[in-house]
């Protein structure tokens, strides 16, 4: 496994959080102050990844075993992190990945029931057990969350842009189980997780983000400040 001098920063939560739009608003924010940057996303970041991420979101795809699933989680996991992720780390980038490992524990080791132990392995197997340096868990309330979720989906749809997501369209119970496998995750590994209420509004929410991560990379507060 590549050496690893840049920092490791993964944003997780529910679908319908906000994760993704304030990933991209760290980005740019980082990216202002001097810092070199890639920010990528799972199940994808690849040319192969991308394959498997329209099969495990295509509602076509239909009923899949949830092992299948999980294995398909981390076979696009595996090429993300020979291909993009390691590479990016050895090269001192700064790496904001939206969704890891931690996502298959909560969605198929919760929602799907399959435990946390064979993501674990997994994790342990495929991905040589690397762990980011810092985890946004963006909590949120479940019943809002999939209610935005539900929105986005058929807003995409309607645009034809992207076809329905397979786990969007998950029932409420489901979710529920993803969020408590979440603050499982954090509440095992504090020093690593950090549990962001995101609730707020998005400006609120990005000045928090901003806050923990310099804090993290110990880049000046008063640069930090200016949150626009
Ligand atoms: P996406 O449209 O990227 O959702 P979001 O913007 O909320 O991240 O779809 C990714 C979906 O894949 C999301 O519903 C969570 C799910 N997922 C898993 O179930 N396991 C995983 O390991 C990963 C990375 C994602």
């Amino acid at each position: 496994m590549a050496s690893r001098r840049g920092s490791f920063i993964t944003f997780e939560g529910l679908d319908g959080c906000g994760k993704s739009t304030q990933l991209e608003r760290l980005a740019g924010k980082l990216r202002e102050t001097g810092v070199s940057v890639t920010s990528t996303r799972e199940p994808g970041g690849t040319a192969t990844g991308n394959k498997i991420r329209e099969l495990l979101l295509d509602t076509r795809t239909g009923n899949l075993d949830p092992r299948a699933e999980l294995a398909l989680m981390f076979a696009s996991r595996a090429q993300h992190l020979s291909e993009i992720i390691l590479p990016a780390l050895a090269a001192g980038e700064t790496v904001l990945c939206d969704r890891f490992t931690d996502s298959s524990e909560a969605y198929q080791g919760g929602g799907r029931k399959l435990g946390s132990l064979p993501v674990l392995e997994l994790h342990r197997v495929l991905c040589g057990g690397i762990k980011p340096d810092l985890t946004i868990l963006m909590d949120s309330d479940v019943a809002a969350s999939v209610q935005r979720a539900r929105r986005r989906n058929k807003a995409q749809i309607s645009s034809d842009s992207a076809d329905e997501n397979r786990f969007e369209s998950e029932n409420r119970t489901f979710f529920t189980r993803v969020h408590t496998a979440y603050l499982e995750i954090a509440k095992r590994e504090p020093e690593r997780v950090f549990v962001l209420d995101a609730r707020g509004t998005p400006d609120q929410t990005h000045a928090n983000i901003i806050d923990i991560v310099f804090k993290k990379l110990r880049l000046a507060p008063s640069k930090a400040q200016n949150v626009s």
